[in-house]
């Protein structure tokens, strides 16, 4: 990416909270971005006081999304998304970084996420923001050839960075 490219985007780059009517830009980008998408009910059952729907805009294009639950003090990051054309532009570190801080506002202790044992662009992602991996779930994610082990990875919240 060039110097000029960065400091543009970083004018115009903007998280946001999502709204129900931001669901045909994010299915569009959620259909483009994985072979076992997300149902559109799926999405509409996380429109709930529990969850935090974030897209990262750039230059007002919905560009990216993450989906985050939060139950009692932990949150469980349960979807992140960018959408093909943008990425490798840093948007999913930015957005991560943004919701990590948020979680953190809002009493969260801890970060909880599942990764495809086979998404190691996503890991490399996860892991140089400071995850590190607490356990396997064996058969987690239906694949073209059956099924696929998740990595469970995981981040904590309190303490003096966040
Ligand atoms: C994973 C995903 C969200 C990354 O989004 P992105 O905006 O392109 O990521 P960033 O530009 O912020 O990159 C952050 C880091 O992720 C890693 N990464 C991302 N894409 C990569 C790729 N294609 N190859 C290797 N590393 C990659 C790199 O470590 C990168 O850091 P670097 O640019 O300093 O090398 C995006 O590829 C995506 O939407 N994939 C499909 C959905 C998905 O797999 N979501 C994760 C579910 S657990």
């Amino acid at each position: 990416m060039s110097a000029s490219y960065r400091a543009i985007e970083s004018l115009a780059r903007q998280v946001r909270l999502l709204q129900i009517e931001d669901l045909p830009e994010v299915l569009d980008i959620e259909r483009m971005g994985y072979s076992f998408p997300w149902a559109e009910s799926v999405f509409r059952d996380c429109f709930r006081p529990n969850y935090r729907l974030w897209g990262v805009e750039l230059s007002g294009e919905l560009v990216g999304y993450a989906v985050v639950a939060y139950l009692v003090d932990e949150a469980h990051l349960l979807n992140i998304c960018v959408s093909s054309r943008h990425r490798r532009h840093g948007f999913a570190r930015y957005l991560l970084r943004y919701l990590v801080c948020e979680a953190a506002k809002d009493g969260m202790v801890q970060l909880i996420l599942e990764v495809r044992e086979s998404n190691q662009s996503a890991a490399d992602l996860y892991l140089s923001e400071g995850f590190s991996e607490i356990g396997r779930r064996p058969n987690y994610y239906p694949s073209s050839s059956g099924r696929e082990d998740a990595r469970v990875l995981s981040l904590t919240l309190s303490g003096p960075d966040h």
